[in-house]
């Protein structure tokens, strides 16, 4: 089939078969598809929807695409989280804490920011040593030694979709819900794991603004994740306000460690027991709530706060940036209240774009990240304030990045004179056998 064709079978909603997907994976790869075909086509793709068949080969063929990660010298079942992206997520260093301290093996590849979203390897090299590019020999091992280990994609995982994705990007063809769930599950499939947990993130500062949508989301990468044989879960969780009060990759790492001490925020520590739990009981640790019941014991015991020190050690981490300090490199600027009332809602993506300006994250992606670069906030949605009080601090290194990130930020507040209601932090679960809303 030529590509003209392919894309006018999708134009016309019809269904692509695995030969005609084949064709445009590996042609856009070896180059003898160029981008305005593909860019057609992904189009075609994003407005014509894809059917469940469509959807499971795409994943497949992207998959297969380049290495597929053997974990296999890792004894038991290894289960691995995955976020859409979120701003303030920083979920993955507590639960890998949490998990291993239970007994249970995390080995866990993760990213870098994209976009507004922050990223976990990102935050991780904000802890001066901390090594993220290992060997899929050292990740192993470091598994094996210490039972967790948090490091970048080892090997050539999905280039296919790595080269669609970076397309995807420039041509507003992200959103498709069906290219999200190949997208995500190819690199899924392709790093190990035997069992997942997703965290799918929804609000003004997620990928997906609406319910609905992560439901289609969740539904079809759990079609996925099982067709392949991996038991697989998500959680749908509220991103409308950020996670905790850090935003910034030094400042989330202390968050983080806060949180392992068990003096984190409330939101932060209720989404990590609840995706820690899930991970567990995948793990085969016991019932949900012998699972939730371990998770909270392992922070309130220490055992937590032992692990994360032990990673951060194992991978040649200085643990005493853990704690804040009073860091002369560092400037500081607030924002204050513009009136009084009650938040009603914060702009989320607003909140990640200007804590990305003043430098924590990339505009391109040869720009250098400003590790101390943040906010901290102080009040978040529902809160009661007064003219004057301090909303947020942000900090960075370079003096002239404030002016563009304080405008963007003074645009996410929404103020109410009501007292508002603030949602819960876990909106839903779907597993193969349906949706539980909460
Ligand atoms: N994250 C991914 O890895 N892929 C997408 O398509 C969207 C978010």
């Amino acid at each position: 089939m030529r590509m003209y064709d392919i894309i006018a079978t999708k134009r016309d909603g019809k269904e692509l078969n695995y030969d005609a997907l084949k064709t445009f994976v590996d042609g856009y790869c070896d180059g003898s598809i160029p981008d305005y075909q593909a860019s057609a086509l992904l189009m075609a793709m994003l407005l014509k929807g894809m059917t469940h068949q469509e959807i499971a080969e795409l994943t497949d063929i992207m998959a297969k695409s380049g290495d597929i990660i053997d974990l296999s010298g890792i004894d038991g079942i290894k289960v691995d989280k995955h976020s859409t992206g979120g701003v303030g997520d920083k979920t993955t260093l507590v639960i890998t804490s949490i998990v291993a301290a239970c007994g249970k093996k995390v080995a866990k590849m993760s990213g870098r920011a994209l976009g507004h979203a922050g990223g976990t390897i990102d935050k991780l090299e904000s802890i001066p040593g901390f090594k993220t590019e290992l060997t899929e020999e050292e990740f192993i091992e470091n598994v094996n030694r210490i039972g967790c280990c948090i490091a970048g994609q080892t090997g050539n995982i999905a280039p296919a979709d790595k080269k669609i994705y970076a397309l995807r990007d420039v041509t507003g063809t992200v959103e498709s819900i069906p290219l999200i769930a190949s997208s995500i599950m190819s690199k899924k499939l392709a790093s190990g794991a035997d069992k997942m947990v997703l965290d799918i993130k929804v609000g003004s500062g997620a990928l997906l603004k609406t319910q609905e949508e992560a439901e289609e989301l969740a539904e079809i990468m759990i079609q996925i994740g099982e067709r392949n044989g991996k038991e697989t879960i998500a959680l749908l969780t509220d991103m409308d306000t950020p996670l905790g009060y850090a935003i910034g990759n030094l400042n989330e790492v202390r968050e983080a460690y806060q949180n392992v001490l068990g003096q984190g925020p409330s939101d932060l520590m209720e989404i990590c027991l609840v995706l820690s739990a899930e991970m567990l009981k995948l793990a085969g640790y016991g019932s949900y709530d012998e699972c939730y019941q371990a998770a909270k014991e392992a922070v309130a015991s220490g055992k937590a706060k032992a692990k994360f020190i032990e990673l951060v050690k194992n991978q040649g981490g200085d643990i005493s940036v853990l704690e804040p300090v009073n860091d002369e490199e560092v400037i500081t600027q607030e924002l204050v209240a513009s009136e009084d009332g009650y938040i009603q809602s914060m702009d989320t993506e607003a909140l990640g774009k200007a804590s990305m300006l003043l430098g924590s994250g990339r505009k391109t992606k040869d720009d250098k990240i400003d590790y101390k670069a943040g906010i901290y906030l102080h009040k978040k949605t529902g809160m009661k304030v007064s003219k004057g009080d301090v909303l947020a601090t942000l900090s960075a290194t370079d003096a002239s990045k404030f002016d563009e990130a304080r405008k963007v930020l003074a645009t996410a507040y929404r103020y109410s004179d009501k007292p508002v209601e603030t949602k819960p932090i876990i909106i839903a679960r779907v597993d193969k056998h349906g949706i539980k809303r909460y």
